[in-house]
């Protein structure tokens, strides 16, 4: 089974082609980040209109340089939510009518759903049951996944997400937009130990995390700090140390808890390789998808679309985004 994947969320539009049987075929991506870096954050209404100018010429270049065509086609999954609904529509309304008109079923994913089975797309794939840990922009949270489609969010984030901190904290320090990967490589020049930064709610039980907190510690060190180009890359590195710290503690946790020995890292900020570092040295499987799939992407909505429409997910076809949409409320894929 042939499905075509189309990812419009937020600032990327990416689109892929998964087969069932053969795997990942192609993935394309085409990312916003010069569109928005003017406004120093994403600008809903010109994502949109960007998503529209390019989806469509993405799948026709995807499938040329497949040697496809859309008649090859047996299912399309697009990403419905959450995230921005003007950027979400695009992409639903082009996945949907494709969909109508070539006759084919088409299935509405689930962003974080797409995330978390990312590391699936690898030659070694997690075993399940797994925890993931969910680490993007928009959310940071740690679910059990004993299926695909059956996740039980053990904890998340009750104020920023970890993506969100180090993109203010990017931010306040003046690095630039987008901030989590600039913020992650001055880190990289800043000495260890200098600064003390605390790790929100480890002493605490549970698995919540809250990441607003370190953003106004950072600014508070920054301003009384000496201002030296060393001092910012020094509270950069004890930034970055305190919000991989205090994920590796939580997902210490979640494994003893559930009893799990897997583990899986999604979303984007799991491209920050010190965080990677960190996580690698648990008594756990560690799965990480490859840098490019930590991020947006298309290839992991195909996937999660296959997996689904393979299972026979049909829905009738409406086009309905969902901006907020719990990851609870999946159905399982059996
Ligand atoms: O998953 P993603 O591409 O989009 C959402 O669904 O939100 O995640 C984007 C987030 C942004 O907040 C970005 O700053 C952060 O991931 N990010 C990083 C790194 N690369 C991307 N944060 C820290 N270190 C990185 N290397
Ligand atoms: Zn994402």
């Amino acid at each position: 089974m042939l499905v075509l994947g189309i990812e419009s969320s937020c600032d990327e539009s990416g689109v892929a082609l998964y087969d069932t049987e053969k795997g990942l075929l192609a993935h394309e991506l085409y990312s916003q980040i010069e569109l928005h870096a003017e406004y120093g954050g994403v600008v809903p209404e010109l994502a949109s209109r960007d998503h529209i100018r390019k989806i469509t010429p993405l799948i026709k270049d995807i499938l040329a340089s497949q040697q496809l065509s859309l008649k090859d086609l047996d299912g399309i999954g697009y990403t419905a939510g959450p995230g921005l609904i003007g950027a979400l529509l695009v992409g639903a309304s082009i996945g949907r009518s494709l969909a109508w008109g070539l006759n084919i079923p088409a299935v509405a994913v689930h962003h974080m759903e797409g995330h978390l089975l990312a590391p699936m797309l690898e030659d070694e794939q997690p075993e399940l049951p797994f925890v993931a840990l969910l680490v993007s922009g928009g959310h940071t949270m740690l679910v059990e996944v004993k299926a695909i489609g059956d996740y039980q969010i053990l904890g998340e984030s009750l104020d920023d997400a970890a993506g969100e901190a180090f993109d203010k904290t990017a931010k306040m320090l003046d690095l630039g937009y987008p901030g989590g990967p600039i913020l992650a490589a001055l880190a990289e020049e800043g000495e260890a130990g200098i600064y003390k930064f605390p790790r929100p709610m480890v002493d605490r039980p549970g698995l919540d995390f809250s990441f607003s907190g370190l953003k106004t510690f950072t600014l508070n060190t920054w301003t009384k700090s000496t201002q030296t180009p060393q001092d910012k890359a020094n509270i950069a590195r004890a930034f970055q140390d305190a919000v991989v710290d205090t994920l590796f503690i939580k997902c210490r946790r979640a494994l003893e808890q559930t009893g799990c020995q897997n583990l899986v890292i999604a979303g984007g900020v799991g491209a920050n390789k010190a965080l990677r570092a960190k996580l690698a040295t648990l008594n756990a499987s560690v799965s990480f998808p490859r840098m490019e799939f930590c991020t947006d992407n298309g290839a992991m909505i195909a996937y999660a679309g296959a997996m689904r429409l393979k299972a026979g997910q049909l829905e009738a076809a409406v086009i309905m985004p969902r901006p907020r949409w719990s990851l609870e409320e999946l159905a399982e894929v059996v």
